[in-house]
């Protein structure tokens, strides 16, 4: 028997590559996502992708804020797991929301943690982030560091492992695995799923791609004083398909062995600079990024990335793509789609 999944937050960036991954991989999948920063049309695209497969797919639109809502979900149907993508990911926004952070990643946790457990479905995948890591002393980041998020997102994710491994804790039966995940780029080699960001990106990589499709008309350069090989900040890049492939393997332990509440990286171990993914689209894509340098964005930290040991121990799995495929993937998915999920038209 095929086993049936819930992804909360499931129609975003990593959730859309994931849910592929766990129909390709033969299980049921039901999302539940409010669409506050995602679109319905990356749920048609992953049917497609999916062909056959795709009837083990069906889509709630409720917010996990909703109580009655996730409860209604959890009376139709018996999940053997959760994979918890749902939350506000904006570090700028969250400065100037906190409250709206708090209510919306903890809040939503709580509520679903607590229905899991009224249903006795104590399974649970949650996407932690390196950000809990703040500016670490050294690196290569272990799970066992020192946990100093800098801002209110971060401190979101922080309470909310705490939480988790407070419910496992005091409740034997519960497994829990906590993902901190690097940094996320690319898309799907086909080019019909990536990332869309709403509004200006935050984030580099959506911002390199919209310069790239003629959206925008420089990448704003955050800071080349740092002490890192060409003064630009270094970060753990790893490809959104690797990530995905990571959620299959932690469910895969969660099943297999009683394991209690762990923690594990997801990133490749490799820093790579800010001009060294810059240059690697630029060769990919053939298109010329023009650059603006500026100061350091406030909260950010000069050099973060992954031991990934623990991972490629214990769950068995490694990330495979380097650079150069992140950024050809990241391309295709910008020039088949250079207004993501829609047109010109709707977006500007
Ligand atoms: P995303 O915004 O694309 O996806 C999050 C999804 O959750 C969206 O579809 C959104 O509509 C939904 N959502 C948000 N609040 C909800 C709520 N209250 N109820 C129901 N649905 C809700 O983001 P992503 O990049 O796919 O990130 C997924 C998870 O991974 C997030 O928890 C994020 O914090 C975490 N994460 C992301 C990154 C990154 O750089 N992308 C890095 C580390 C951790
Ligand atoms: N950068 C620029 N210009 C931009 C955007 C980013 O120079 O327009 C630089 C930043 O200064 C940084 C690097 O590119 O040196 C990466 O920045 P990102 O915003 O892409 O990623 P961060 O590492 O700052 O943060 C991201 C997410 C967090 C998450 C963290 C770790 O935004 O939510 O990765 O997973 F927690």
């Amino acid at each position: 028997m095929s086993k049936n999944i819930l992804v909360t937050g499931g129609a975003g960036y990593i959730g859309s590559h994931t849910v592929l991954q766990l129909l390709l991989g033969g299980y049921n999948v039901v999302i539940i996502d409010n669409l506050v920063n995602s679109s319905e049309i990356a749920l048609d695209r992953v049917k497609q992708l999916a062909s056959d497969l795709s009837h083990n797919l069906s889509f709630i639109k409720a917010d996990l804020r909703d109580k009655e809502a996730l409860d209604k979900l959890f009376s139709s149907t018996k999940f053997d797991a959760v994979i918890h993508f749902a939350g506000l990911k904006s570090v700028a926004e969250s400065v100037q929301k906190p409250e709206l952070y708090y209510d919306n990643n903890v809040t939503g946790t709580n509520n679903l943690l607590e229905v899991m457990s009224v249903h006795g479905c104590k399974m649970l995948v949650f996407s932690s982030s390196a950000t809990v890591y703040g500016w670490p002393e050294k690196v290569p980041c272990t799970e066992e560091f020192p946990l100093s998020p800098t801002n209110p997102y971060g401190q979101t994710k922080r309470d909310i492992e705490d939480r988790c491994r407070d419910v496992q804790r005091l409740d034997g039966e519960w497994k829990i695995i906590l993902l901190r995940y690097f940094n996320p780029v690319g898309a799907h080699p086909s080019g019909d799923i990536g990332e869309d960001p709403r509004g200006i990106p935050n984030n580099l990589m959506p911002y390199v791609q919209q310069v790239a499709v003629g959206r925008r008309p420089h990448l704003t350069m955050y800071g080349s004083d740092y002490n890192t090989k060409d003064g630009t900040g270094v970060r753990d890049y790893i490809h959104v398909v690797d990530l995905a492939d990571g959620h299959i393997a932690a469910l895969k332990k969660l099943f297999d062995t009683d394991i209690g509440c762990e923690v594990y990286n997801l990133g490749t171990g490799k820093g790579t600079t800010v001009l060294e993914m810059v240059t690697a689209f630029e060769k990919t894509s053939g298109k010329k990024i023009p650059l603006v340098m500026a100061g350091r964005r406030s909260g950010d930290v000069e050099v973060v990335y992954a031991s990934t040991e623990k991972a490629e121990l214990e769950l068995n799995w490694k990330a495979k793509y380097g650079i150069e495929k992140m950024c050809r993937d990241q391309w295709n998915w910008a020039s088949k789609n250079p207004y993501g999920y829609y047109s010109a038209d709707d977006k500007e």
